[in-house]
């Protein structure tokens, strides 16, 4: 496994692989791998030839009251996991090598970031979507993995990549989850074992919302409620969103379709945690 820290060399690399005919899976990271990570760099290394992971703690995805020096690192660790699922390369560029001085560009997706997330993280899909078009020019790969358990951030990428006819399939891969539920995310690491306890209300109120639509609740208020209450009787927490919305634009619905998203974001203590699922009408209903 190497290990690349300049544009040039990864380019040059890329260019490469693929003139000999292999083709490239890309899984970016922004390090402190967990199991989540390591499932989208197993589906990669299934669909290509060669897989290449970035590790990048992107400052511009980071608003102003989110420290970005706070996020956690372990680079011995990473590399290490990284090499026990087959990674090729891993491109780990210094935030100097990707934004040098003078830099003014951004990618923006239009109307995707103005729902969830977006709204009380202003920004953070520029700065998301910008990195990934400079991960993607940088790595040229021909298939890129990214977590459902950041589904706006995948909406926003499948969109760019619709829209600027980026030559790139894009890969979801399910939320991948602690024995008891709890979504893995390298935020979990900010949470106190009481925190840690609290932050299952999310998984929980996604079980209760299946469950309502089971029984045949179709109401979207009823259904939110429910989840608001369930969330909230846990301590520390605090609802950023509770949200039903339309899975491809986002838009937020008053009654349950076919298929509805259900999206939280919690901030349990200090720490927001986002969690997602899909909620499917049975047929037979
Ligand atoms: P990061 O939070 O490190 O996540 C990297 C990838 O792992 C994302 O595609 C995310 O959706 C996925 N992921 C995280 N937790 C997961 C889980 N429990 N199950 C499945 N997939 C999971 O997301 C980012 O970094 C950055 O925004 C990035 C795309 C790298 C751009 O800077």
């Amino acid at each position: 496994m190497d290990v690349i820290a300049t544009i040039q060399e990864m380019q040059e690399r890329s260019d490469k692989l693929r003139a000999a005919g292999r083709t490239i899976a890309l899984v970016p990271t922004m390090g402190f791998l967990h199991e989540g990570h390591l499932e989208l760099m197993r589906a990669g290394k299934q669909h290509a030839d060669e897989l290449i992971i970035s590790i990048f703690v992107n400052p511009t995805q980071f608003g102003p009251g989110e420290d970005v020096d706070r996020y956690p690192r372990d680079t011995k660790g990473d590399l290490q996991k990284a090499r026990s699922v087959g990674v090729d390369v891993v491109f780990m560029p210094s935030a100097e090598e990707m934004y040098p001085d003078r830099f003014q560009t951004r990618v923006q997706v239009e109307d995707l970031p103005h729902h969830l997330c977006g709204l009380s993280r202003p920004g953070h899909f520029d700065g998301v979507a910008t990195v990934v078009a400079k991960l993607f020019n940088i790595t040229r790969p021909h298939l890129a993995v990214f977590g459902q358990k950041d589904y706006q951030q995948l909406a926003v990428i499948s969109r760019m990549v619709m829209d600027l006819n980026m030559d790139i399939r894009i890969l979801g891969v399910p939320t991948v989850r602690e024995p008891d539920g709890l979504a893995m995310s390298s935020r979990n690491s900010y949470l106190s074992p009481e925190e840690r306890r609290s932050a299952l209300g999310l998984k929980k109120s996604i079980d209760l919302a299946n469950e309502l639509l089971r029984t045949g609740e179709r109401r979207a208020k009823t259904i939110t409620d429910a989840v608001r209450s369930l969330i909230l009787s846990h301590p520390f927490t605090d609802i950023d969103y509770v949200a039903l919305c339309d899975p491809v634009t986002l838009e937020t619905l008053d009654a349950l379709e076919e298929e509805t998203l259900l999206a939280l974001a919690v901030r349990v203590g200090k720490t927001r945690l986002i969690d997602n699922c899909l909620l499917r009408k049975a047929s037979d209903q």
